[in-house]
């Protein structure tokens, strides 16, 4: 995870500070007070006035110090990834890759922030502006999946899984041939939400090393249905996407949760969903275990695990990883 992760506090006014890594930041995005930290445990400090603005150089220079992360108020967070947004995420001279890694960076700490304290409505609306800009980025014809396999992050946290689903779910959907943005930004917002009702389950179970008890194992597996009934309630959401939520964890095999339905009773967009969330678990890092390479993973569906997929996606997954040589390899 490397941006807007932190938050901190000006010493002298008392305003809270977002932290940015200097890395993914654009020059022309920062008009506004800047500080750093002299020292990693420091508070930070003033570094420049929204009066002298950075330029390109002066990020450049802060890298050769190694500085790594730069903060702002935090009042000025939602107008920095507006225009970060606009500045590098729409420019069509920028590879996809490259616009996917910012918009993800930009949007971190929003979504994590509130995904765990936020309201329901601020999260599902958040979802669909961020489902639209990454249809807009991963569904397009010159993105290179090499590329953007070698920026995703494989933590375990909420954003980093409900971020990497959402990029899968789409990589799959558009090599099945659904083509049409509606469909491919509803999709996208479904996947980001497919975990909701995780909302409900406490943190320590959770990220619990090691085995859950029964009772633990039974509370987390009413996700899928608690994410259902919370957003069936609001109206906003279309049917297709409220199958990706409540049937997200059913195998085509009939061995999944909460109601272990089977083959075609499980919508096409929730099967979707449950080949990115498995490949996401897989390779991603857990308290408890390695996580494996992306071919490994690839493997694992497509063989021990293939009874709970969809086959026709997973040949179709498979594909898009051998358009990938060096994660094959
Ligand atoms: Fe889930
Ligand atoms: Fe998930």
């Amino acid at each position: 995870m490397s941006e807007c992760c932190t938050y901190s506090q000006d010493i002298n006014t008392g305003q809270s500070l977002v932290a940015i890594s200097v890395d993914s930041a654009c020059a022309a995005s920062l008009q506004c007070d800047i500080y750093i930290q002299r020292e990693p445990n420091e508070e930070p400090i003033l570094y420049r006035r929204k009066s002298h603005p950075l330029e390109k150089a002066d990020l450049d220079r802060l890298i050769k110090r190694g500085i790594e992360t730069i903060f702002i108020s935090k009042s000025h967070e939602a107008t920095y990834r507006d225009r970060m947004y606009e500045e590098v995420c729409c420019d069509e001279t920028i590879a996809p890759a490259e616009r996917f890694r910012v918009l993800r960076d930009i949007n971190e700490a929003f979504f994590e922030k509130a995904f765990r304290g936020g309201k329901l409505d601020e999260v599902v609306g958040f979802s669909e502006v961020l489902g639209s800009q990454l249809t807009e980025i991963i569904s397009r014809n010159d993105l290179v999946v090499e590329d953007l396999l070698s920026l995703m992050e494989f933590d375990n946290g909420t954003y980093t899984h409900c971020i990497n689903v959402s990029t899968y779910c789409l990589l799959l959907a558009t090599h099945l041939g659904i083509s049409k943005v509606e469909e491919l930004e509803s999709i996208a917002a479904g996947a980001l939400l497919h975990d909701i009702g995780k909302r409900q389950v406490q943190l320590s179970v959770l990220n619990k090393p090691g085995p859950l008890t029964d009772e633990q194992r039974e509370h987390v597996q009413r996700h899928p249905l608690i994410g259902f009934e919370e957003l069936s309630l609001r109206g906003d959401m279309n049917w297709r996407q409220l199958m990706i939520v409540y049937q997200h964890h059913e195998r085509m095999d009939g061995l999944g949760y909460p109601t272990g339905i089977s083959g075609d009773e499980i919508h096409p967009w929730a099967r979707i969903c449950s080949i990115a969330d498995v490949f996401h678990a897989l390779t991603s890092i857990r308290p408890y275990r390695f996580p494996l390479s992306v071919s490994a993973a690839s493997v694992v569906i497509g063989g021990e695990m293939k009874t709970a997929f969809d086959s026709e996606m997973v040949k179709c997954w498979n594909t898009i990883m051998k358009t990938t040589p060096c994660f094959m390899a």
